[in-house]
């Protein structure tokens, strides 16, 4: 309830707006005034890290919002900006306002914007197609830092109908980080990979004696583990976008957004940029980065790398801007990946999937890579030179389908030169992180490196409710971690590098029983088919540690299951789903990614399932991310700072700091 007095107009006047924040339809998330200051309130940035400052002022013209008729946006609005001192009593030395272009030593005001966007505010307006229509007035200013470690307080000052008002954001500049601690980083991703996926993937694939088990994940021996919660800067559930530039830059930013403050205007590549992980550590260390993803290589976790675009679907803008940096505005360039290596050949292939329908593998090659189509090539590949390897069009197929169903691997036509054909002879996670590691280390030298890994998959066969297919994934990134270390090891270099394992959301899936696929498969009645389950003592015990039956090619261990299709099969399930149908265990083809046409139409293994109905909006044909917090495992220099419970951005925060970036003074030279 509302009980407060009006000393002044302008807060009778938002008092009476509805209560815009928090809606699940909002104007621009980071805005509930008319006054936008992006970055908004409550942004954290590491000592010099670049970023872009925009403000806007929005003039709604009808809707809830619209106290004024036809109003025009204020452009004449002013904007200070005041260093407030450090957190706690006595750090840091407070100033007085100053304009933005004073502060940031700009001798002119960038150039005023204009435009008008429209958004629904309810379920009802959009049903009744009637948006709201807002005019803005704005300006941005690019390319800024701050240095000096502390709060600073951002005024927004502006007129609506002929009252005062005023946007407030208040930034922190974190410590310095005094010491460079780590050579190198390795990151793995496993995109959508939650806590109960990892125990889900250890039952599949390591046997237990009276609850005991006898071998482990390489997850499950490392020293320290935290959790991260992964909420987007405007909505509680958030996509691998933003969360990835969450994890990279320590900006929190909107679903569908990578390495920006989305803002209103129409252009995806005009938002306020913010300097990522391998920004900064280019810039200031001179080390090398990679990028190896399941993936295709334009997805959003190896893109939000380097990545500034509203839209995570502009992906041949995504791949121009990983090898040749932002174009439109000044902005750090990396120099291009050290190693990229993924799937998505429609990016490269010249034609409509490629930026300006240029053959990115000569743009590459033409900058010095080596170019490599599949596993062979890609493991002889020289070390000392830059390395893209694109290995299939789309997604790599899932390690489930290359190991136990290559007849579905080789029905394919995913050629990654767009010929005609199955893409043959393609690596898995294991190869091309190991590969990256040589290449990145030879480059790197003593500047070190770092390398981002992602199990695409796991998220992706989620979606699709292939749950056999995610955990194969997840198998897949923990061979890979098992395989990584003892590849560091040998090199003598474990020591020297922080190797971080997380995610960037989840997914509500759980286990909970397991099923008897032979009792389902004789029941005639659908619904009977559920009694196959079997919970609590009826759980039984892992039967894919078990030999494969005679006959079968099934045998795949170690630290993966001997038999992916036994009797007894793992009864799973996620909150968020389409209608569907289930029968659990494995099936020779993926499920696939939609339910389209109706129950019993769209996976074709479970046409003789028994129903479950949805409980996701009937226009969603995939399952959908969850709340959950996701774990981060770390082992290496700094790896006590990943313990608890901390926020995506502070993952950023936490790497950064162990690998000494950050500066205090505006010393970098630039072209
Ligand atoms: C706002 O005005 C536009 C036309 O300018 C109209 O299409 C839209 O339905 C109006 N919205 C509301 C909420 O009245
Ligand atoms: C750093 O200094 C250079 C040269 O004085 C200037 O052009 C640049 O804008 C400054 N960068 C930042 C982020 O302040
Ligand atoms: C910026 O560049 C992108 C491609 O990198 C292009 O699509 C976009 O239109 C450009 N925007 C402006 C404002 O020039
Ligand atoms: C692998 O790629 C190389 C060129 O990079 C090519 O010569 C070779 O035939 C390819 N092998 C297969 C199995 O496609
Ligand atoms: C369950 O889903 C089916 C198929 O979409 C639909 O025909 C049926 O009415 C649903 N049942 C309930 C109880 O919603
Ligand atoms: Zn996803």
């Amino acid at each position: 309830m509302l009980l407060q007095t009006c000393a002044v107009a302008a807060a009778c006047l938002a008092a009476s707006l509805p209560g815009v924040a928090g809606q699940t339809f909002q104007r621009l998330g980071t805005c509930p005034d008319l006054g936008c200051i992006l970055p908004p309130d409550q942004q954290d940035f590491l000592p010099g890290q670049e970023f872009d400052i925009r403000f806007e002022i929005h003039a709604p013209q009808n809707g809830s919002e619209a106290a004024v008729p036809n109003a025009v946006p204020d452009a004449n609005f002013k904007a200070t900006i005041t260093k407030v001192g450090g957190k706690g009593k006595g750090k840091g030395k407070g100033t007085s306002p100053e304009s933005i272009a004073a502060f940031f030593g700009r001798k002119t005001e960038p150039a005023l914007e204009t435009w008008t966007f429209s958004w629904y505010e309810d379920l009802f307006a959009r049903d009744a197609r009637k948006p709201s229509v807002v005019r803005v007035a704005s300006r941005a200013y690019r390319r800024v830092a701050l240095y000096e470690p502390g709060d600073y307080v951002v005024n927004l000052e502006y007129t609506y109908g002929g009252q005062k008002k005023t946007t407030t954001a208040t930034w922190t500049v974190r410590p310095l980080a005094t010491k460079k601690k780590a050579k190198n980083v390795i990151f793995f991703i496993g995109d959508g990979m939650t806590t109960n996926m990892i125990t889900a993937a250890r039952l599949l694939a390591h046997k237990t004696v009276n609850g005991r088990y006898q071998s482990l994940l390489a997850l499950d021996g490392f020293p320290v583990l935290g959790h991260q919660m992964t909420h987007s800067i405007d909505t509680f559930i958030t996509d691998s976008a933003n969360s990835a530039s969450a994890l990279y830059s320590g900006h929190k930013g909107s679903v569908d957004a990578l390495g920006v403050y989305a803002d209103s205007s129409p252009d995806p590549h005009d938002d306020p940029k913010v300097e990522t992980i391998v920004e900064l550590l280019s810039r200031i260390w001179g080390s090398a980065w990679g990028a190896v993803s399941t993936a295709h290589i334009s997805d959003a976790t190896p893109t939000a790398l380097t990545g500034h675009s509203r839209r995570r679907s502009t992906l041949g803008v995504l791949v121009d801007q990983a090898l040749n940096g932002v174009r439109n505005y000044s902005w750090t360039k990396t120099g291009g990946p050290d190693v990229y290596f993924g799937g998505g050949a429609e990016q490269f292939i010249p034609g409509p999937g490629s930026f300006q329908g240029k053959d990115y593998y000569q743009e590459f090659a033409n900058q010095g890579y080596s170019v490599s189509w599949n596993r062979t090539a890609l493991l002889s590949a020289p070390n000392n030179k830059k390395a893209l390897g694109i290995f299939c069009k789309g997604t790599l197929p899932v390690w489930l389908d290359r190991h136990i169903f290559p007849d579905h691997v080789n029905s394919l036509n995913n050629h990654p030169s767009g010929a005609n054909g199955p893409a043959k002879d393609i690596p898995g996670l294991k190869d091309m992180t190991l590969k990256a590691i040589d290449v990145l280390h030879a480059r790197g030298g003593s500047k070190g490196f770092f390398l981002m890994s992602e199990a695409a998959s796991i998220d992706k066969q989620m979606h699709a409710m292939d749950y056999d297919r995610a955990l194969g994934e997840l198998l897949e990134l923990d061979d890979a971690i098992r395989a990584t270390i003892q590849k560091l090891e040998q090199m003598r270099i474990l020591d020297d590098t922080l190797i971080v394992v997380s995610a960037d959301h989840g997914h509500g899936f759980d286990v909970f029983g397991s099923s008897d696929t032979k009792y389902a498969a004789a029941q005639t009645d659908p619904r009977s088919k559920r009694n196959a389950i079997g919970v609590y003592e009826r759980s039984g015990l892992s039967q894919y540690v078990l030999p494969p039956p005679a006959g079968t090619s099934y045998g795949t261990g170690p630290n993966f299951p001997l038999n992916w299709d036994p009797r007894y099969v793992l009864a799973a399930g996620v909150v968020a789903h389409p209608d569907m149908r289930e029968s659990h265990g494995v099936g020779p083809r993926p499920r696939a990614a939609a339910y389209i046409g109706g129950p019993g139409q769209a996976y074709a293994r479970e046409t003789e399932g028994f129903l479950v109905n949805g409980t996701l909006p009937t226009d969603q044909l995939q399952g959908v991310h969850s709340l959950t917090d996701v774990p981060v495992y770390a082992m290496g220099p700094c790896q006590a700072d990943f313990g608890g419970t901390y926020n995506n951005i502070d993952v950023f925060f936490k790497i950064a700091g162990c690998l000494g970036l950050g500066h205090g003074t505006n010393r970098t030279s630039r072209g």
